[in-house]
C-alpha cells in the first residue's frame, strides 16, 4: 500500500469543493473554503489543510455551522466596525471581513475589526495575504478551545490563538503566522491521526506529565512558547478576539471535534493599515528589502544554509508544489475517498 499520494492542487481544490457543496454551500464560499485549506497545504501547514474536510463535512452536515455566509455589521466606524458572523463557516467570514477592512483603510488610513459568533477559520495568513497584495499592513487573530495551561498550571484554559501579520515587499509579503504555543494543536491532531509520535517539550498529558504520545497529548495540553509570554499573548489574543467582540472566551469557547450541538461561537480580529496614508508605499518597500538582504547577509550558525524572513519556507513551498503537486497521506486520501462514497460526488484524486 502507498503511504501518500501526490495530487495536483487544482484537482484537490475542485474535489473539496464538490464536496463541500453537496452540502448546499454556494459555490463561491464552498471554493474559499477549499482554496484556504488547500493553500495550507501548498504552504506545508498540512494541519490546517484538506485533513479537516471531515470535520468541516460533519459539521455541515449536522447542520451546526451555517452552510450559507450570512453577516451582520452590528456596529460602523470610519475605521472600524464590529461583525456578527450568525455561525457561518470562519474562512467565508474572514474573507468577508478582511475586505471590509482593506475597503475601510482604503478611505481612513487603517481599520480594526472584531467579528463574533463566527467558526473555525483554518490558517490564519490567507487573510492577511489578501492586504498585502493592495499595498497594506495586515493584521489577523483567533481565538480557539482551551488548548494551554495558564502559567503554573497544567490545566488548560487559552487556545493557541494564533496571530498573523504581513508585510507587503516588492516580492512575496513578509507573513509571520504563529499560534502562541510551541506547534499549533492540529500538528499534534494530525500525528495521532498518522499515528506518529510528537517530539519531546510539544505537550503535557491532561495530568501534568511530559509526553512524546499525540493520542495522550492531544487530550492533554500544548506548552506556550516562551512560557508565561506565550500564555499572555494567548490571553491577550482572547480578550480581543473573544471579550471584545463579543463571542465566547477560554473554556466556554465549543468544541469544533466534539460538540455537534452548539455553536463554537468563535471570536477573530482583523486590521489593515494603508502603508500610503503614512510614507510613501516604494520607500517602505525599499527599505524593507534592505532589512531582508541584510538579515540574509548576517553570519550563520554551523550547520545553516540559509537565513529566512517569516512566510519565506511556506511562499518557496507554495510554488514547489503548485509546480510538483503536493503530497497527500494514505490516512487523508483514504479519508477524501471515503467523503466521495458517503456525499455521492465522483472520487478523482
Ligand atoms: N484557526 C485556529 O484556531 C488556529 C489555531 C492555531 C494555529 N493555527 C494555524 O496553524 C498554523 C501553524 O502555526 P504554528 O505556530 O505551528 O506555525 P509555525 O511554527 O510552523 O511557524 C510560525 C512562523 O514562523 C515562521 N518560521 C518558521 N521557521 C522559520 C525560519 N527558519 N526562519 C524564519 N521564519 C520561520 C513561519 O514562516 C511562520 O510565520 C498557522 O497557520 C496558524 O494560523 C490556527
Amino acid at each position: 500500500m502507498n503511504n501518500s499520494y501526490i495530487v495536483d492542487y487544482r484537482v484537490l481544490r475542485d474535489y473539496c469543493k464538490k464536496l463541500i457543496m453537496t452540502q448546499n454551500v454556494p459555490e463561491e464560499e464552498a471554493f474559499i473554503i477549499a482554496d484556504s485549506l488547500v493553500d495550507a497545504d501548498l504552504c506545508g501547514v498540512e494541519s490546517h489543510g484538506v485533513s479537516r474536510m471531515t470535520i468541516y463535512m460533519k459539521r455541515l452536515e449536522k447542520g451546526v455551522v451555517a452552510n450559507k455566509c450570512e453577516i451582520k455589521i452590528e456596529q460602523e466606524y470610519a475605521a472600524g466596525a464590529a461583525i456578527n458572523a450568525c455561525n457561518s463557516m470562519g474562512m467565508v467570514v474572514g474573507v468577508r471581513a478582511m475586505q471590509k477592512c482593506i475597503d475601510k483603510a482604503k478611505e481612513s488610513g487603517c481599520c480594526f475589526i472584531t467579528v463574533n459568533n463566527s467558526n473555525h477559520y483554518g490558517m490564519a495568513s490567507y487573510f492577511v495575504k489578501m492586504a498585502a497584495e493592495q499595498n497594506m499592513v495586515g493584521v489577523t487573530g483567533t481565538n480557539a478551545p482551551p488548548n494551554i495551561a495558564p502559567w503554573g498550571s497544567y490545566k488548560a484554559y487559552v487556545g493557541t490563538n494564533p496571530l498573523a501579520v504581513s508585510i507587503p515587499t516588492k516580492g512575496e509579503p513578509i507573513i509571520l503566522d504563529m499560534a502562541p504555543s510551541i506547534v499549533a494543536m492540529g500538528k499534534i491532531i494530525l500525528a495521532a491521526k498518522l499515528g506518529k509520535d510528537i517530539p519531546e517539550g510539544w505537550a503535557i498529558t491532561k495530568e501534568g506529565k511530559p509526553t512524546t504520545n499525540a493520542v495522550e497529548a492531544s487530550k492533554g495540553t500544548v506548552l506556550p512558547i516562551g512560557g508565561p509570554k506565550g500564555y499572555g499573548l494567548s490571553l491577550i489574543m482572547d480578550i480581543l478576539c473573544g471579550i471584545l467582540s463579543g463571542a465566547q472566551f477560554g473554556p466556554h469557547l465549543n468544541n469544533m471535534w466534539n460538540d455537534f450541538v452548539n455553536p463554537q461561537n468563535v471570536g477573530h480580529i482583523f486590521c489593515a493599515i494603508d502603508i500610503c496614508k503614512y510614507t510613501d508605499v516604494d520607500r517602505f518597500k525599499d527599505r524593507v528589502e534592505q532589512m531582508i538582504s541584510e538579515i540574509k547577509a548576517l553570519p550563520k550558525n554551523p550547520g545553516v544554509e540559509e537565513l529566512f524572513v517569516p512566510g519565506e519556507i511556506e511562499q518557496r513551498r507554495r510554488k514547489e508544489r503548485k509546480e510538483k503537486g503536493i503530497e497527500i497521506s494514505d490516512v487523508v486520501y483514504q479519508e477524501l475517498k471515503g467523503l466521495g462514497k458517503k456525499y455521492n460526488v465522483s472520487f478523482y484524486l
